[in-house]
């Protein structure tokens, strides 16, 4: 996927083009095969996950049979995965959005994970912040969604710091090891976000 060239940061160009967006402590760099590896290994650890993220053990080879898939396919699902990244390019988390499926509307929904030793140091909330931006700039969209399972308090810290609001909780739709779970709908309005935060729109070169 190759980002929209209006997108940039006001911070210093980056040797890699559009794939990469630029924050203040972390940046957002999109997924390539060679991530594969990694997003497998933290996909497969109930750590890395935690309490509340369903697991899949999933293959290597399933993951990047996928990736190629998606790729060379066209799928109504328009997906996409971001490491996120220190400014020393260490790995320390992902974050996606995906869009969710109703002939009426038009939805994005954002999911994200940080490695255990890199959380609670604000890196997951500029992340967040980063991606609402690149949402509503590159994309004619009227609200941002994101579903947390209602005892997962640090994500819901993330999103209410990052401007969204609490909608509702809707009860027993995701089988969470073992159990049916209920989960709180966050969203956030274009309105409601109004500007760029730390990415901001610069003419195409
Ligand atoms: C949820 C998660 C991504 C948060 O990442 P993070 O990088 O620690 O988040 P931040 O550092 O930006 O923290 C945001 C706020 O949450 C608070 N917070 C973080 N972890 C917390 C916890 N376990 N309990 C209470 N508050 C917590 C932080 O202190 C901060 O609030 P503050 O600025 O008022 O101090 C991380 O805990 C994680 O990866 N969890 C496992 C996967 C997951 O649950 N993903 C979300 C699925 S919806």
């Amino acid at each position: 996927m190759v980002l929209p060239q209006v997108i940039r940061t006001d911070t210093e160009n980056t040797t890699d083009g559009e794939r990469l967006l630029e924050g203040k402590t972390v940046n957002l760099r999109i997924v390539e095969k060679e991530d594969i590896p990694l997003l497998n290994e933290w996909a497969s650890s109930l750590e890395v996950g935690g309490e509340y993220e369903f697991s899949h053990q999933v293959s290597r080879s399933e993951m990047e049979k996928n990736f190629e898939k998606r790729l060379s396919e066209p799928s109504p699902v328009e997906w996409n995965t971001f490491m996120i990244e220190k400014k020393d390019k260490t790995k320390i988390g992902y974050v996606v959005h995906f869009n969710t499926l109703h002939p009426a509307g038009k939805i994005q929904e954002i999911g994200y994970v940080m490695i255990p030793k890199e959380r609670r140091k604000g890196y997951c909330t500029e992340a967040v912040r980063m991606m609402l931006d690149y949402l509503f700039l590159s994309k004619d969209l009227s609200c941002i969604q994101a579903m947390v399972d209602v005892r997962n308090v640090a994500s819901q810290k993330v999103l209410e710091k990052a401007g969204f609001q609490k909608e509702g909780i809707i009860r027993k739709r995701f089988f969470i090891r073992g159990v049916w779970t209920d989960n709180t709908v966050y969203s956030i309005l274009r309105e409601e976000w109004k500007e760029p935060k730390i990415l901001t729109r610069t003419e195409k070169k």
